[in-house]
């Protein structure tokens, strides 16, 4: 796919707005994670080195058209040291900006135009602009007012970071190097049916892992205790497994789990074969041999498309011993240059952080549902409207 982009575009004097997803976490009213921001910053430095007038767009978590203070923007401001724009309809700022400038506008949710993809709405929100960019790939799953309704409306360009995700994704979907690893985990598989079937597809072998795994494992006929997992996905999954058999994907479930008897942090952990698991077990993380296996898998790989966590990843050390695991393992075969790896997923992408390895990365995606889509081939609105046709 042919984006346009931003390259060559004279912006000098110009007011573009710029739609970034800053939808990061934050906790006591500090970012705890700023990889979104970080990788919009080229996008916006450009532009302003170019001397545009920028106002960015963006929306944090989901207040539903309300104006709950909860999700204001003020910290994602504050982090990057430019103006908060308390409205994002109110124009008056335009009047005192020079080329160069740069202000936030507040949480676009607020409105609930915004998630309607409201006409008129968009239409207030592209006022004062002389075009429009879309840097926000993680966002672009949703035909929004900010990411489709304004693009109607403004001549509309790819960011950097939007144009980046594309051509890598894209290039190691087209074309990837052989054999190839897909790693699937976390919590849902009714969430993950399309992207598991699209994984099917293109992979050598794929790992099934996580309470997802848990599903499949059920589905086969074995006891998992009080895990969560979705007794009324155990179809689904054989009809995936036999849909991976048909697509000549080795699918790697797991083979033992890290258990507990209670659904604690610091709970004693035990490790159970997959039919030695008893009813008041809850499986906690992937087991000793699971890992191993795996880390075998990854070795044999050339290509690995990872998404989701095989555990309480977050539970560290106790509960993250296979997802650390993966994560160190892939690392050192990127390092080595034996390994093409993405990883895209909030859940992955801060197990990656916690490791201290998200740069040992191929490409590390900055997208969550947006990479899940992109990666099961769905047209994701707000790209499709940026095509170069
Ligand atoms: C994300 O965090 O994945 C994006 O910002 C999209 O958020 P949403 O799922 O609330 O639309």
């Amino acid at each position: 796919m042919k984006l346009r982009t931003i390259d060559n575009l004279d912006v000098r004097g110009k007011y573009v707005l710029l739609r970034d997803d800053f939808n990061v976490q934050i906790v006591d009213g500090k970012i705890t994670d700023a990889f979104r921001i970080e990788q919009s910053m080229p996008t916006i430095n450009a532009l302003r080195d170019a001397g545009a007038r920028i106002a960015i767009c963006a929306h944090l978590g989901r207040p539903k058209g309300t104006r709950n203070m909860e999700f204001s923007l003020r910290p994602v401001a504050d982090f990057m040291n430019v103006p908060l724009i308390p409205d994002c309809l109110d124009r008056d700022f335009m009047a005192n900006m020079h080329d160069g400038d740069v202000v936030l506008l507040e949480n676009v949710r607020f409105y609930e135009g915004e998630e309607k993809n409201d006409p008129a709405f968009a239409q207030k929100l592209a006022s004062g602009f002389d075009l429009f960019v879309n840097d926000a790939f993680a966002v672009s799953h949703r035909a929004h007012a900010s990411t489709v309704g304004v693009a109607e409306i403004l001549p509309s360009y790819a960011g950097k970071l939007l144009a980046g995700e594309i051509e890598s994704l894209s290039s190691v979907m087209e074309n990837p190097k052989r054999p190839l690893l897909s790693i699937v985990a976390g919590s849902k598989v009714s969430t993950k049916i399309g992207v598991l079937k699209a994984l099917a597809k293109l992979s050598d072998a794929m790992i099934i892992g996580g309470a997802l795994g848990t599903t499949f494992n059920y589905a086969q006929g074995h006891k998992v205790g009080n895990s969560l997992f979705e007794a009324d996905q155990k179809d689904t999954a054989l009809e995936i497994l036999k849909y991976a058999a048909d697509n000549d994907c080795k699918i790697l479930l797991p083979l033992d789990k890290g258990v507990a008897k209670a659904f604690a942090r610091d709970a004693l952990r035990e490790n159970k074969a997959v039919d030695a698991i008893l009813e008041d077990d809850i499986i906690l993380d992937a087991g000793i041999d699971t890992t191993a296996r795996n880390l075998g898998a990854i070795d044999g790989a050339a290509t690995v498309i990872w998404n989701g966590t095989v555990g309480m990843a977050e539970w560290a050390p106790i509960w993250s011993i296979g997802s650390f695991s993966i994560a160190e393992q892939i690392a050192a075969r990127t390092r080595d240059g034996k390994l093409v790896s993405i990883v895209g997923g909030g859940d992955t992408v801060a197990a990656l952080e916690a490791c201290g390895i998200k740069d040992q990365m191929t490409y590390v995606s900055t997208g969550g549902g947006a990479f899940l889509e992109f990666i099961e081939g769905r047209v994701l609105p707000g790209i499709a409207i940026l095509e170069d046709k």
